[in-house]
């Protein structure tokens, strides 16, 4: 005849086995494993049993133990997975599903993280300024004539208290420069604003890249190395690039940088594409007074400086006509860039 705890263990298996919800299962659990449980009950029991009978119930208390302790998981795992069954039954797979939107970077923003990630191996930290700016920052500082026509009224968007909507983003130079000593190795990615008839080509708002670079001995032959890099890491390495002498109060020598290259739309053509140049004695003078050191003595320290029109730049990497539609907000232009 089989013991007695072998039968208590039957007992639970069955009962387990038929448990139709999980507050039955859970009774019978309580019942034989619980603290005050049938078979828990045999541990005590152990005490006052003979030495001949102590290891073979210890045996079978273990054993029933652990196949009522399996057996638990397990109508626990099928009650589960049978609740699930019936939670889905009332679901029909078969009907469409509502698909994510997913957005996606807008082209300026894709060419930006380029340009970044170009002069980040060079080096380049990011530095920022406000869009409203003072007349000092975007004139004065950046050695520019009082009498300059990009002062303008019909040029520049003057606030009522004298400050203006910064016509380029080099006055991002002079914040760099009044915060920190050189040496200096910055982009400044950011908008512009002039009074600009609004065309293909032009908008009262645009976005530049400025780059400022300040140590002891940089030459131009930095400033076109850096460029040039950058302009063939951008459009590919058959890209031509040309240097325009040009005129620039807060730089001399300055130049226009021109590309050509026959994998970009309008390949044909020189297109204008930088404006840039060797950073004036007469700046590093205006950040000095304003700093009220020398920390920029022309004498020991030379930089070069550019600005890339953003724009112009995302129009020619995606091959896009027209710069309004940056800005038109039109999903069947986005789309393409996603
Ligand atoms: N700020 C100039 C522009 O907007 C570009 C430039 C930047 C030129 C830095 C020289 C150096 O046209």
């Amino acid at each position: 005849m089989s013991h007695e705890l072998e039968q208590l263990r039957d007992a639970a298996l069955s009962e387990i086995g038929g448990a139709g919800d999980e507050q039955t299962l859970e009774a019978a659990r309580v019942r034989y494993l619980g603290r005050a449980g049938s078979i828990s009950a045999w541990a005590d029991r152990m005490k006052s049993l003979s030495k001949e009978e102590k290891p073979v119930v210890g045996k079978l208390l273990n054993e029933a133990r652990t196949s009522v302790t399996a057996a638990i998981a397990e109508a626990a795992d099928r009650l589960r997975a049978a609740k699930e069954a019936r939670e889905l039954a009332d679901i029909d797979i078969s009907l469409p599903g509502t698909a994510a939107e997913l957005g996606s970077l807008h082209p300026l923003t894709q060419m930006l993280d380029r340009a970044i990630s170009i002069f980040r191996r060079m080096g380049f930290a990011l530095a920022e300024g406000p869009d409203v700016e003072t007349e000092w920052h975007c004139f004065d500082a950046l050695n520019t004539a009082p009498d300059h026509p990009a002062r303008n009224e019909q040029d520049t968007f003057y606030l009522p208290d004298g400050r203006l909507l910064r016509t380029h983003t080099s006055t991002v130079q002079i914040r760099t420069m009044e915060k920190a000593p050189p040496p200096i190795r910055v982009i400044a990615p950011g908008a512009a604003y002039r009074r600009d008839e609004v065309d293909a080509t032009h908008s009262a708002q645009f976005h530049q890249i400025e780059g400022l670079y300040v140590d002891e001995k940089v030459s131009i032959g930095d400033l076109k190395g850096t460029l040039e890099f950058f302009l063939h890491e951008l459009f590919g390495a058959e890209t031509q690039v040309r240097f325009r002498p040009h005129y620039f109060p807060f730089t001399e020598p300055s130049f226009e940088i021109d590309v050509k290259s026959k994998a970009l739309k309008g390949g044909e053509k020189w297109l204008e594409m930088c404006g840039c140049g060797m950073v004036h004695p007469a700046v590093f003078e205006q950040v000095n007074s304003a700093r009220g050191d020398t920390a920029y003595d022309p004498k020991k320290w030379s930089g070069f400086a550019f600005g890339l029109g953003m724009d112009r730049l995302a129009m020619i990497l995606f091959g896009i006509p027209d710069l309004r539609y940056f800005a038109a907000n039109d999903l069947r232009f986005l789309r393409q860039f996603a």
